[in-house]
């Protein structure tokens, strides 16, 4: 059966974009913006589930900001918050009764939170992450992931998301620049989710932080394995290893405590952002007070001019005081919902595909029939067939992220979910008459 062609058309944001081209490096502020399908979009508003574009579409949106907006777009708790701080002032170079309030709230969800600092981006957390470590151990290596994400700085943007032709022999991976003008500082890149490798680097004794996605999710959204985190946890206690989660996407998504929570599993450090402020530019490092407390007697240094902006840390309050455990419970239902509806519909129509991970947070990976396990295991998907599906999805009104990850919010009701369910339904009959799959 043909749909009929009557879909959303995007021509305003393609002429915007190039428009905008004249002031904006590729009419973008992200490289992640960029070389999106049909064209990068340009908003003029959000609420709730959706966004809306120049074009007058009205999209229901997965992107969800990159993970941040678990309550959805611009929900009024938080703008309350946000306007009657601006009231105060803007930036003051000191302390504030919002911040320390806000530092209290994040070590009374999460587990290894003993002590806490603001930043302002997930990125720089991780580098204050790694110079703990470094300090605290007197060591200089590190130990990272294959499609395990950093952030974009030199010494962490490596392997992110290697081609298999570059990556290199599975027990001894390559380190793989992510860009062009990159220093050569390459940490030790391993397979996620193997004990063995990593207990045996760890045994030589000069590795200072082990840093991981608790629960992978910049290449999809896969699980790890059972006692693998305890297997880890034990293994750096042992060989003198900072073990450092970084939970930027995990953080206040997939339980109040995050991913640390979730799978009880404590680390020595771990880094926030996103989900912490539900889209203003907020980060968080936390945990041991032994470690934290380098900063303040250990000569560690961290800095940051918007450190605990008064109204990014207003939204931080109003944000983490909605994370009840009601929310959870809600994006459970309707995440598992979603999940279950696209494995029905895909197996209707006879497409291999795995929907794998989380209510809160979950991958689609056309051509595996198996959760995957690491990266290596998720670059095998077709994503030439997920780039036209997503595509197709964008035309029907629900936009979805290329690279895999569904984000979900408490304003993605059961019935934004069967709307989204029928866009599912379509992009997958035309992906299947256009021949992509
Ligand atoms: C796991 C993880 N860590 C760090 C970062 C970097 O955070 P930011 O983009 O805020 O610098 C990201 C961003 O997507 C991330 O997903």
């Amino acid at each position: 059966m043909t749909e009929p062609r009557t879909f959303l058309s995007f021509d305003k944001s393609a002429e915007t974009i190039k428009y905008n081209s004249r002031w904006m490096s590729g009419g973008v502020n992200s490289n992640f913006r960029l070389n999106i399908s049909p064209t990068p979009l340009v908003f003029e508003r959000g609420e709730g589930p959706y966004l809306y574009d120049v074009d007058g579409n009205k999209l229901i949106d997965y992107y969800l900001g990159m993970g941040p907006m678990i309550l959805g777009h611009n929900p009024k708790p938080l703008a309350d918050a946000v306007k009657a701080q601006i009231e105060h002032g803007i930036l003051f170079a000191g302390q504030t009764a919002v911040e320390a309030e806000a530092a209290r709230l994040v070590c009374e969800m999460v587990p290894s939170a003993e002590r806490m600092r603001f930043g302002s981006s997930g990125s720089e957390v991780d580098q204050a992450a790694l110079r703990v470590a470094r300090a605290a151990t007197g060591r200089q290596k590190v130990i990272k992931f294959e499609g395990h994400y950093h952030g974009w700085f030199d010494n962490v943007l490596w392997s992110t998301a290697p081609s298999l032709d570059a990556a290199g022999p599975y027990e001894a991976p390559n380190a793989v620049a992510g860009s062009k003008g990159q220093i050569g500082d390459a940490p030790v890149v391993l397979p996620w989710n193997d004990l063995e490798l990593l207990t045996k680097r760890l045994a030589a004794g000069d590795i200072a932080a082990v840093i991981m996605e608790a629960a992978m999710c910049n290449a999809g959204a896969v699980h790890p394995a059972p006692g693998y985190l305890e297997g880890v946890r034990e293994a750096c206690t042992r060989y003198g290893t900072i073990l450092i989660f970084d939970e930027v996407i995990t953080g206040f998504r997939l339980a109040p405590g995050g991913a640390q929570e979730r799978f009880g599993v404590t680390p020595d450090i771990s880094t926030f952002g996103k989900a912490i402020a539900n889209g203003f530019p907020v980060a968080a490092i936390a945990g041991r007070a032994d470690l934290l407390d380098l900063f303040s007697t250990g000569g560690v240094v961290h800095g940051g001019t918007y450190n605990a902006q008064p109204i990014a840390m207003a939204a931080t309050v109003a944000t983490l005081k909605s994370l009840q455990p009601s929310l959870y419970a809600a994006i459970e239902k309707t995440g598992t919902r979603l999940m279950s509806g696209m494995r029905e519909i895909f197996a209707r129509a006879g497409v291999k595909a795995s929907v794998e991970g989380f209510p809160q947070v979950f991958h689609i990976a056309f051509g595996l029939d198996e959760p995957a396990r690491n990266y290596r295991d998720l670059a095998r998907m077709n994503r030439q067939a997920y780039v036209a599906f997503t595509t197709a999805l964008l035309r029907r009104g629900v936009r979805a992220l290329e690279r895999g990850a569904w984000f979900m919010s408490i304003e993605h009701t059961d019935d934004v979910i069967e709307k989204t369910l029928e866009a599912v339904e379509g992009a997958t009959r035309q992906i299947r008459a256009d021949g992509v799959l």
